[in-house]
């Protein structure tokens, strides 16, 4: 692979823009985590983002647009459902899955008939694609089962000299990636718990089904593509645990923690070698903020084991507690 790239820090949204046009492979900031950008119509941009972030061709990338009235570039169809999502949720946290359109190169879509598509809420990136005038394809900007990226420094971390720019817009606020629903089933079916809650989905149109992981299955005979045991996952091994009760630093082994909330803040116990304290308020939202960056700053620190607080299971909870229950997978 071709490590030697000079990545560049773009100076504005039109650079970002005239680079993907040109064919690039740009990072560009939105709400949830990093995204490594390429045109989505251009075929040998799409193979560029699978081989930079060594990914397998089996799993589907996400398609960004600028807005609602752009939707026509990437999806055949556009039903009723899907506009009363993309009403209350975009631009936001939501990858709705529709049947794509031939320009949407097969790469993307891993094969698939359905395209994921989504309005992300960042000014700088909807400028970007705005500018660009293409459908942008989008995985989070991190080598292949890494911990995902939330600064444009992430980024430059596990990316840089692979990919040919990146847009800095900020710490992203959301912090976890969007959910995903796909509406090529009867009735919709939540393939990734994520920034948009299932309870928030189910207020606008009804009850949705839920895809499960087959633990009995390898990844790519999942019932939905991109299930993967293994994801967002730090070097050391990690653990998950129901309460701070039951953390227990490991003997002789510089072990680390990651928690919410202000008891734990008061009652940590002794032992563990660095403690990461997501949010003190138990904020789901503020948690889910801070993520992936405790994450990184444990798994930077030359710890042998990192002990997690499993999050309480409602809500944006049940994304955070997926994303860590795949970081701790082996
Ligand atoms: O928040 C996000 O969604 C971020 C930002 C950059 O938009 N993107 C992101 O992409 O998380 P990625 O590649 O890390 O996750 C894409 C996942 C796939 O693994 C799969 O689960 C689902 O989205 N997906 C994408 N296209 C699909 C399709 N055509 N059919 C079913 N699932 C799809
Ligand atoms: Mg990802």
């Amino acid at each position: 692979m071709n490590t030697s790239k000079t990545t560049k820090i773009c100076q504005s949204p039109a650079e970002a823009a005239a680079l993907l046009r040109d064919g690039a492979l740009v990072a560009l900031p939105t709400e949830t985590v990093y995204g490594l950008g390429a045109d989505a119509t251009n075929p040998v941009s799409v193979a560029g983002i699978f081989e930079s972030k060594q990914r397998p061709a089996f799993d589907p990338l996400i398609v960004h647009v600028p807005d609602v009235t752009m939707v026509d570039k990437v999806v055949a169809e556009f039903p009723h459902t899907a506009r009363q999502l993309a009403e209350a949720f975009w631009p936001g946290p939501l990858t709705l899955v529709l049947p794509k359109r031939p320009e949407i190169s097969d790469l993307v879509t891993a094969g698939l008939p359905g395209v994921g598509i989504r309005v992300p809420g960042h000014p700088l990136t909807c400028e970007v694609l705005r500018l660009a005038g293409c459908p942008v394809a989008a995985p989070s900007a991190n080598p292949f089962s890494g911990i995902s990226p939330t600064t444009a420094q992430h980024v430059l971390d596990g990316l840089g000299g692979r990919i040919d720019a990146v847009l800095d817009g900020g710490p992203c606020l959301v912090g976890v990636e969007s959910t995903v629903l796909s509406l090529m089933t009867p009735i919709p079916t939540l393939l990734r718990p994520g920034g948009v809650t299932r309870e928030a989905i189910e207020r606008v149109i009804g009850p949705v089904d839920v895809a499960v992981a087959d633990p009995e299955q390898d990844d790519q005979a999942q019932p939905a593509p991109g299930m993967l045991s293994r994801h967002y996952a730090p070097r050391t091994p990690l653990t998950v645990v129901d309460s701070l009760n039951e953390a227990i630093p490991i003997v002789g082994k510089p072990t680390g923690l990651l928690t919410y909330g202000r008891p734990a803040a008061e009652t940590v116990a002794d032992g563990f070698e660095r403690v990461e304290i997501l949010c003190e308020q138990a904020d789901l939202k503020n948690c889910a903020a801070q993520l992936f960056a405790g994450l990184r700053r444990l798994d930077a620190a030359g710890l042998d084991a990192i002990i997690a607080i499993r999050f309480p299971s409602q809500g944006l909870g049940v994304a955070l507690n997926d994303r860590l229950q795949r970081a701790a997978s082996k």
